[in-house]
């Protein structure tokens, strides 16, 4: 039974240990005047819950090396840094996500570090420096499969031990499941999963555990 938490404030959320803003939160309109994320990173989206509960399930080591892809306000990095003692970096091709994942961070007493960068910018001598990659929600293009697929095959030869993606289930990332279980048959699974917090939410979990 998870602790029920009241708010003064009444556009704040709690999920998972962590406090999160939601889009009409007086702080978050105030920042939308001098960031606008524009890649969809303008929210929280629900998968980052399924990673949150996901992980309380297969926790990540303490000073685990985490980056997360797409991170947009970030609350799955600061369910990382903040409940899993996880050191974390947020990646986005979007730097107006940074005031955002910055806020959120400072609220839960952790620290994220931003990167700016897109998918295809990242080589496998930047990727050998994390253990464990995540992202919630980011293959909803076309294009995006192939990038995070090439994405993953640079992160197995840099070393990443696993991959965690949940999505609702697009069809884009059914794309990118196939393929990952075509090319790593013994590292693949895929879960259908539901989070509770902080509402329930169903969708899908890509589990690339490259260090079995
Ligand atoms: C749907 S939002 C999800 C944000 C966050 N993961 C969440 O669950 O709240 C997708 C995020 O991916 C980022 N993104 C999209 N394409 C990207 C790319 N090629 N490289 C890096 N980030 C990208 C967007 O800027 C956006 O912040």
């Amino acid at each position: 039974m998870p602790r029920l938490e009241v708010f003064a404030d009444e556009h704040m959320q709690h999920a998972y240990g962590i406090f999160l803003f939601t889009s009409k939160h007086p702080l978050v309109r105030k920042l939308k005047r001098i960031a606008q994320p524009s890649v969809h990173g303008h929210k929280t989206w629900s998968s980052s819950f399924l990673i949150m509960d996901y992980l309380q399930h297969f926790p990540l080591s303490e000073g685990e090396r985490v980056l997360e892809l797409g991170c947009g306000w970030g609350p799955a990095s600061v369910f990382c840094a903040s409940q899993q003692g996880a050191k974390v970096t947020g990646l986005d091709v979007d730097d107006s996500v940074f005031p955002y994942l910055d806020m959120m961070a400072a609220t839960n007493d952790c620290r994220v570090k931003p990167l700016h960068a897109s998918f295809d910018d990242l080589k496998t001598e930047q990727l050998s420096r994390y253990d464990c990659i995540i992202g919630a929600d980011i293959c909803f293009w076309e294009s995006l499969t192939d990038d995070l697929f090439k994405l993953f095959r640079r992160a197995k030869k840099a070393g990443v031990k696993r991959i965690i993606l949940a999505d609702p289930g697009r069809s884009t990332y059914e794309a990118l499941l196939q393929r990952c279980e075509k090319a790593w048959p013994q590292a693949f699974s895929h879960e259908h999963w539901y989070a509770l917090e902080p509402k329930r939410f169903e969708g899908q979990l890509l589990v690339l555990n490259f260090a079995a």
